[in-house]
């Protein structure tokens, strides 16, 4: 038995037990905590992640003011089920320019962090505008008006460099051309060729709903669409196993 034989002194005086608490708190804190200071980084690297686009960025507002992450989460924890229905779990640089991030714990819907390129854009307008024709059980809300709200780039580049104020790498030809990027990632018409050259070959440039202005509803599935797209999992190898 031994030192558990003691234990009922702790037990029964108050002010031993909470001396020892914030003693065991202590230390555990420092284990956890002291480390940190040491690492340079936290978030491991991982090829592939860029600053959203002006368009995608203004989308992930718009998802935002709507309160999609009331009902879906943007992390797939490392559980087979979880692994096995979203896809590769979530890496801590996939949210690493997101302020706030998209996690959580809460799930009425479905996780959308890879939800990218998993639909086709015509039937996230379809789902947005009435969820229940596609999915009779859901219980989503509808969001048609999101495709009869048309939107300018006025203060996109400020959106930008607020993001830069808070860590995001966006470069002042990223800021200085935001506008034009704006435009141009929802006109395969248009020439994007300088969209393509700040942000990488892979962006998507399209219509996104179809219709000749710019909606709320283009930002929203062109941010849709690139969630969990950035990082190649066919060639991404964790630090622990490489
Ligand atoms: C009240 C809860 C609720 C809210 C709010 C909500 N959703 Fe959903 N969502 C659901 C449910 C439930 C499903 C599953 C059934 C379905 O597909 O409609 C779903 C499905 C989805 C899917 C398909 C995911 C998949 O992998 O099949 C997408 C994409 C989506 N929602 C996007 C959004 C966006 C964008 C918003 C905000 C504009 C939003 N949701 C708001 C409940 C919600």
């Amino acid at each position: 038995m031994g030192i558990l034989d003691k234990h009922h002194v702790l037990e029964r005086n108050v002010t031993l037990l909470a001396v020892f608490a914030f003693l065991v708190v202590t230390i555990g804190g420092l284990v956890q905590i002291a480390p940190l200071f040491y690492l340079e980084n936290t978030i491991e690297d991982v090829e592939g992640m860029r600053p959203y686009t002006p368009l995608e960025l203004t989308g992930r507002d718009i998802y935002i003011r709507e309160g999609c992450y009331v009902c879906h989460s943007q992390m797939i924890r490392p559980m087979r089920d979880e692994v096995e229905r979203y896809g590769h779990y979530s890496l801590a640089a996939e949210s690493k320019y997101d302020h706030p991030h998209q996690w959580g714990s809460k799930r009425t819907g479905p996780d959308l962090a890879r939800v990218g390129g998993r639909y086709s854009d015509e039937w996230h307008i379809d789902h947005l505008r009435d969820p229940q024709a596609v999915v009779p059980e859901s219980v989503m809300p509808k969001y048609g008006y999101l495709e009869r709200r048309v939107i300018e780039a006025d203060h996109v580049a400020e959106l930008l460099a607020t993001h830069r104020l808070v860590g995001v790498p966006y470069s002042d030809a990223m800021i200085e051309n935001a506008a034009a990027d704006f435009k141009a990632q929802a006109d395969p018409e248009s020439d994007y060729d300088g969209l393509l050259e700040r942000y990488g070959e892979k962006v998507q440039v399209r219509n996104f709903d179809l219709s000749p202005e710019i909606t709320e509803a283009d930002a929203l599935v062109a941010y849709l669409q690139m969630l969990g797209t950035l990082v190649d999992f066919s060639t991404f190898t964790p630090v622990a196993s490489r």
